[in-house]
């Protein structure tokens, strides 16, 4: 008879793992898991992508010398901008709070639970490097 006994633990652990991974869904300076990264993604195409860009590339801005400084590009929220030198709270709070500068980056905590925004940055986060990863956040000046 096959020892059925490996499969449990093996269960167990998973189911372990799974439930842990409710409220780190995303971590400063971490690799969010991918689960996470999954769950937001389509939330991402959905709500962000239109001035974000895909894969967060950020919106095509004409150059500095000929555009309204009125009006507020949306930034790359992939790693080639400054996305990464905030922590994942703080993306949290931006998103769900919106922009104070300008009306183009709404409040999303009117359509986005904060868990579809904690998704959603666990979207963007793997679309950073290892170095963006590592050094995320307030400690971003000295890690570089
Ligand atoms: C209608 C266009 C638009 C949409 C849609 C939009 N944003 Fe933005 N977003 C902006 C603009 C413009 C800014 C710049 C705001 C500023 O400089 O204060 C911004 C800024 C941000 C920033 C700050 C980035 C940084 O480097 O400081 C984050 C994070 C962000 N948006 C996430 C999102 C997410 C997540 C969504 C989808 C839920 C979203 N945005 C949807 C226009 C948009």
């Amino acid at each position: 008879m096959i020892n059925k006994y490996p499969y449990t633990l093996l269960y167990t652990l998973l189911l372990t793992t799974t439930l842990l991974s409710v409220d780190t869904l995303a971590e400063t300076g971490k690799r969010p898991d991918v689960a996470s990264a999954k769950n937001g993604k389509p939330l991402y195409e959905t709500y962000c992508q239109s001035c974000h860009g895909e894969q967060g590339v950020g919106e095509p801005a004409p150059p500095m010398s000929i555009r309204d400084p009125s009006f507020f590009f949306a930034p790359a929220l992939d790693d080639s901008q400054h996305a990464w030198h905030h922590s994942d709270e703080d993306l949290v709070k931006f998103i769900l709070e919106g922009s104070p500068r300008t009306p183009r980056m709404v409040a999303w905590k009117k359509v986005l639970s904060r868990t579809d925004v904690r998704n959603i940055v666990a979207y963007i986060k793997s679309l950073w490097g290892d170095r963006a990863i590592k050094c995320q956040g307030p400690k971003h000046m000295s890690c570089m």
